[in-house]
């Protein structure tokens, strides 16, 4: 078992993500993609990139098991089959998150048990809930898009549900601007004072009759902090090889990249959120003073210093860099 260093530990402290490379068991990342063609669009060749387009209206599912949908490509329907837990769920990833989180604090998945997308969206064209499923949250892909770079603006969210730790675990190759996970360094410092609760967003119930007001309740800091987060910070892109993965802190912005690779190229990633056993008495309050003080012993205790090389394999821009 390899152990994150202090350096890591840190970084990840002082950034709110962590690529490891060739993290994932190649012969299970092989199964997986296997897994996700089975379920691919009628028109989606695997064999023929000319094809990798977004998929068309007539073709389009909005099933939250299997969504067929632009340059969207998601089963969640597999979620909780032993190959994709064991993916994600591996003694090396527990280990890591262990040592962000606390050893023997993770509530480990099901296998077996429901999937996310069984209970369908928390409104209307809203979105799944990951906090709804036993498993990971599924396989996701990202087609190549037609639209013009120029045309495709990059906007950051933080995830609305309850968890503590995500992570993004390519299956296959990603290319550069081939639809790598973005994420905004540092940002989790910054929105995580901004909740009235330190893992939730608050929601507001959907009804058909007010349609308007509904979803997601984001406190007007939070908005404002966003529009700064992108004006002055720089994201990075998580492309790279098979196995890669970044480990990311619930409260960081981030969105799914847009694919323009050419040649053509398809991002396919499992995403897996690590949650506590506790995080049910965990949510109830308000953000910390601290807002490590739920986390593991070995993440409060890392202060290491950070070296440039360090930062420029985490391909964290240069402006932000902090060496100690
Ligand atoms: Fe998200």
């Amino acid at each position: 078992m390899e152990y994150l260093t202090s350096e890591e530990l840190t970084f990840f402290k002082r950034y709110g993500y962590l690529i490891k490379r060739r993290a994932l068991d190649e012969g299970l990342c092989e199964r997986v993609l296997d897994r996700m063609w089975g379920s691919a669009p009628a028109s989606v060749h695997r064999d023929d990139p000319e094809t990798w387009r977004p998929i068309g209206v007539e073709e389009s599912s909005d099933d939250s098991l299997l969504l067929h949908q632009g340059t969207r490509w998601q089963l969640r329907g597999a979620s909780t089959e032993a190959d994709l837990i064991d993916l994600m769920y591996s003694p090396q990833l527990v280990c890591w998150a262990e040592q962000l989180l606390g050893v023997g604090t993770l509530r480990p998945p099901v296998k077996g048990g429901k999937p996310m997308g069984s209970w369908g969206p928390a409104w209307p064209g809203g979105p799944v809930d990951p906090q709804l499923g036993e498993g990971v949250r599924g396989i996701y892909a990202t087609l190549p898009t037609e639209e013009p770079a120029q045309r495709l603006q990059d906007r950051l969210h933080t995830d609305g549900h309850p968890f503590h730790l995500g992570v993004v675990g390519l299956i296959d190759h990603c290319p550069e601007h081939g639809g790598g996970f973005k994420v905004w360094p540092g940002s989790h410092r910054r929105f995580y004072p901004l909740f009235p609760t330190q893992y939730d967003q608050a929601r507001i119930p959907f009804y058909p009759h007010m349609p308007s007001f509904k979803g997601l309740i984001h406190p007007p800091e939070y908005l404002e902090e966003v529009d700064k987060v992108e004006a002055d910070t720089p994201p990075v892109e998580c492309f790279g090889e098979r196995g890669d993965i970044v480990f990311w802190h619930h409260r960081l912005g981030h969105m799914a990249g847009h694919n323009t690779a050419r040649p053509r190229a398809i991002r396919q990633a499992v995403l897996y959120d690590f949650c506590k056993t506790d995080l049910d008495q965990m949510r109830l309050t308000p953000p910390h003073e601290d807002m490590w003080q739920d986390w593991g012993e070995a993440l409060q205790a890392a202060q290491a210093p950070i070296s440039a090389q360090f930062a420029a394999e985490q391909r964290l821009p240069l402006a932000l860099f902090e060496g100690s």
